[in-house]
């Protein structure tokens, strides 16, 4: 390797999540509509040796060490890249972090010849979807992708409370495991079509998560009363996402929501990566 690359790890978002039910090995099936929002961490891979720095605003939140998903990913993969990992967004949140952070050193080590592990899995559920982070359907426990047509323009609200949330925490609290999986996904006409779908959709884990942190209750309820046309819980929390008609309402939520003292960001959906 040359020359240093960057690769953006853009935050996911289940837009639907449907728990269908819990295997023997204790995991949950699942059935979401998956895209990627505009904010994001920011990796870069440069000569190694096998190394992690960590830096920008919730870089005091992450842990550098061995288990770091990035780390193993570089590992899996047989690179000996040193990684810089700018992080944006808040830890343990629902919204991809350490998969997506790990999917984007795959994408980058795949950019200079490093073939794509075949045990994604292994890493995190999320991996495989984050590997592609293009709009998806993910099914199973997130190895099953059909990928989807690009969706209309959304301009999304981002919100998180400031707590962290532990996923298996959340998958323990669920009081229903076996709920209906999504309808089918059309190609969505327009921003309106889209919401109106999403409508007949849930996360199944929004009332377990507001159950361990009831703040999250009180984000969408502040979404709401900004203005959304649609809010929702991401993934297994905290947090929370926004859809509004315009870019202007958006920025303006985005503002006001920060004056709680909530991490809050104004966003679009995410370019497709160089290679997924
Ligand atoms: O794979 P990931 O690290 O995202 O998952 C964290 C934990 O969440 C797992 O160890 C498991 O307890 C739970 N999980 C689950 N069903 C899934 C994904 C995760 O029960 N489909």
């Amino acid at each position: 390797m040359s020359a240093g690359l960057t690769e953006f790890a853009a935050a996911k978002l289940n837009l639907a999540l449907h728990v269908t039910c819990r295997t023997a090995d204790g995991y949950h099936q699942l059935d979401s509509l998956v895209c990627f929002a505009g904010a994001g961490d920011v990796v870069k891979l440069s000569p190694g040796p096998l190394r992690l720095e960590v830096d920008g605003p919730f870089a005091d939140a992450l842990c550098a060490d061995a288990d770091n998903l990035c780390l193993r990913a570089a590992e899996m993969a047989g690179a000996d890249i040193s990684i810089r990992l700018t992080k944006n967004l808040p830890v343990a949140s629902g919204i991809g972090g350490g998969s997506a952070d790990a999917a984007a050193v795959l994408r980058g080590l795949k950019r200079m010849g490093y073939p794509i592990p075949v045990n994604l899995g292994e890493l995190g559920a999320d991996i495989p979807v984050c590997l592609k982070s293009q709009p998806a359907r993910m099914q199973g426990i997130g190895e099953r992708l059909t990928m989807l047509p690009p969706l209309p323009r959304l301009h999304l609200v981002l919100v998180n409370p400031g707590l962290p949330l532990s996923t298996p925490q959340v998958f323990a609290a669920l009081r229903s495991r076996n709920n209906p999986p999504l309808r089918d996904i059309p190609d969505f006409a327009d921003f309106a079509e889209l919401v109106d779908w999403l409508g007949h959709t849930r996360n199944d884990m929004e009332d377990a998560a507001v159950g361990i942190l009831p703040v999250i209750g009180d984000v969408l309820v502040a979404l709401t009363s900004c203005g959304a046309a649609f809010v929702r819980m991401s993934g297994s929390g905290a947090t929370c996402f926004g859809l509004f008609d315009t870019a202007g309402q958006a920025t303006q939520a985005a503002e006001t929501l920060q004056r709680n003292g909530w991490w809050s960001v104004a966003t679009e959906l995410a370019q497709p990566p160089h290679c997924g």
